[in-house]
């Protein structure tokens, strides 16, 4: 387990263990990548993030990944794989979300990306992402270093 400050000072703890923090997660992150590039959104206010959101009630978390991927992106998700879990701990409240990897098959032009602006696909990620302002504060932390670092060495075969 890594615990770290995220890019509002609060704490965060980050692990890739099955739901170490909590079996009932409400909160789903996906990191995409569709023909090898990865996709992102575009949060009206927050900036390009990987895609994400709240667990509905009586959803899982899985089905959640998949309808938020839709929802901000317009991907179709191929293959959906668990990487870990993360915990940050507000001022007000804990938030708690699963961390997956997940394939697109298919990226389809929508007229309507609900809460956000659409997808942004990037063929490398900047090095600098924390120094632009173009990126939301989620993609800040280690989190996202970590779940990369993770990805390359445990998803990747090249
Ligand atoms: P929405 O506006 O509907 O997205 O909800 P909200 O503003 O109530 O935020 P949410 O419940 O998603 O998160 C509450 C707080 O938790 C946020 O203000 C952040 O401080 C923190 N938080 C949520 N998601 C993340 C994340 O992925 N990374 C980090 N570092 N903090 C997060």
């Amino acid at each position: 387990m890594k615990t770290f400050l995220d890019y509002y000072n609060n704490q965060v703890r980050l692990s890739f263990e099955y739901e170490p923090f909590s079996t009932q997660a409400k909160h789903v992150w996906v990191i995409c990548q569709y023909k090898g590039r990865w996709v992102l959104t575009n949060h009206p206010r927050r900036g390009y993030e990987f895609p994400g959101g709240k667990v509905e009630k009586g959803e899982l978390p899985e089905a959640a990944a998949i309808r938020e991927v839709w929802e901000e992106t317009g991907g179709r998700i191929e293959n959906l794989h668990y990487l870990g879990q993360y915990e940050v701990s507000g001022r007000a409240d804990v938030v708690i979300k699963n961390i997956y990897a997940a394939n697109l098959s298919q990226l389809i032009e929508k007229r309507d990306y609900m809460e956000t602006k659409g997808p942004a696909i990037y063929d490398l990620l900047p090095e600098n992402i924390r120094e632009d302002s173009s990126f939301s504060f989620i993609m800040k932390d280690e989190v996202l270093k970590e779940s990369l670092t993770y990805i390359k060495n445990h998803l990747m075969s090249t």
